[in-house]
């Protein structure tokens, strides 16, 4: 009970905090709108329900998720961000899990640490990998585009709240998009310089197993 009540703390404090740093972001990223706000058409009222969004209450005093969670507040959860470069994910790390390598191909993200520790990483364009071990309130930038992963090699929960310049940033992740789509399996293991079996078992890791 204790736990869950300093973890919602830290998270409503976290949002305060990252309301700041999403003011400094929102100054570069999507095209300027010619209206001060985008209304989507099947959207009749307007009011400040519209500005508002809720989704993120359920976290505050639900139990640590079990595996990697990622809860999105982007252009899809959130249409009023429609136009604002702008959106926003809380992501729970349980002990040992991990974000795995990714990319946003339309948004730098600015990651805040509020509890935990948590390694991060991203590798430029000229293949330097840049690495750091985040303690609790740290914040770690990952420039726009760049391959990026997180992993809470630490014993306790880990959770973060991350800004991006865009209202849609534009997720890849590099294992999925790599080995859970048709891409070639000859293609693939021409690529990796090794052989189709091992394609075929990186595929099958990442596949959902049929029912039944
Ligand atoms: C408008 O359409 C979107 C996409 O289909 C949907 O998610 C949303 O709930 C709709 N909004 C309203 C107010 O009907
Ligand atoms: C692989 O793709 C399927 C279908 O798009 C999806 O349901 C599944 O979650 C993906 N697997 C991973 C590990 O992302």
């Amino acid at each position: 009970m204790a736990a869950s009540k300093t973890f919602s703390m830290k998270l409503l404090f976290s949002l305060l905090i990252s309301s700041f740093a999403i003011i400094r972001m929102a100054t570069a990223g999507d095209p300027d709108i010619l209206s001060d706000y985008i209304v989507p058409p099947n959207v009749t009222v307007v009011d400040g329900n519209f500005f508002t969004f809720t989704g993120m209450r359920s976290l505050l005093g639900a139990g640590p998720p079990t595996a990697f969670k990622a809860s999105k507040a982007s252009m899809a959860e959130f249409p009023a961000l429609n136009g604002q470069s702008i959106s926003m994910d809380v992501l729970q790390f349980p002990a040992g899990s991990i974000s795995p390598p990714h990319t946003r191909v339309r948004a730098t993200g600015l990651l805040f640490l509020i509890a935990g520790t948590l390694e991060v990483g991203f590798v430029d364009t000229t293949n330097k990998l840049f690495t750091q071990t985040l303690q609790t309130g740290d914040m770690f930038i990952f420039p726009k585009g760049l391959v990026h992963f997180q992993y809470n090699a630490g014993s306790t929960p880990a959770v973060a709240v991350a800004a991006f310049g865009s209202a849609n940033a534009g997720l890849v992740s590099l294992p999925n998009t790599l080995f859970n789509t048709s891409i070639d399996d000859n293609v693939l293991a021409l690529s990796f310089k090794t052989d189709v079996a091992t394609i075929q078992r990186l595929k099958a890791g990442l596949t959902p197993k049929p029912r039944g």
